[in-house]
């Protein structure tokens, strides 16, 4: 293992390459004669290297912005809401949209952005992660473009973190326990 740190390696760097270049495939073929440029959504800091390989995969005119959210209030304990930290620059009312995020594991951050951006009015939204934990799902959202399943352990790697280490591993991997 290239990282000591690493016990078991969920997608290797060349299998994320085939991912990302099948998940281009299919947005560029979804998406191919949209009037106006496609508007890619990434959610930071996760998606930060995802969105980078993704994009130029996608073969149609695009523009991309980000937002940062965080799950949790000022307080310690959870809310439960989604606190909105750092906003989009653009305004995505009557623009065709997809959502990039690194991962879905229970479905409470995504549905909640989902929600938030539903209510900007975008012509049409769809959703996109690179990672998917179908099992350790609580709330049921619709992912449309969707790069792999992984079972129900912690990924670090290609952009998602243990405590902001690990993002820059070019594979996704399980940290062995210490
Ligand atoms: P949710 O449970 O679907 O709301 O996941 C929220 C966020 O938790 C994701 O956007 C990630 O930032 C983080 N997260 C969930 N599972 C993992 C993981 O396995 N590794 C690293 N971050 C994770
Ligand atoms: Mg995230």
């Amino acid at each position: 293992m290239e990282n000591q740190k690493i016990t078991k390696i969920l997608v290797s760097e060349e299998e994320v390459r085939e991912r990302v270049v099948r998940l281009g495939a299919d947005i560029t073929a979804y998406y191919r004669g949209i009037n106006k440029e496609l508007m890619v959504i990434g959610l930071l800091r996760g998606s930060f290297i995802f969105m980078a390989d993704l994009v130029r995969q996608i073969k149609i005119p695009l523009i991309v912005d980000f937002m940062t959210v965080s799950s949790y209030g000022d307080g310690t304990i959870s809310s439960g809401d989604v606190k909105v930290v750092m906003d989009l620059d653009s305004s995505i009312e009557g623009r065709d949209v997809l959502l990039v995020e690194d991962i879905v594991d229970t479905g409470r951050t995504f549905s909640k952005v989902i929600k938030m951006m539903h209510n900007r009015n975008p012509r049409s939204l769809k959703t996109c992660t690179f990672l998917n934990k179908p099992g350790a799902r609580l709330v049921d959202i619709q992912i449309d473009f969707c790069g792999v399943d992984i079972p129900n352990e912690f990924a670090v790697g290609y952009g998602l973190d243990y405590a902001q280490g690990y993002r820059n591993l070019p594979y996704v991997g399980v940290l062995k326990p210490n």
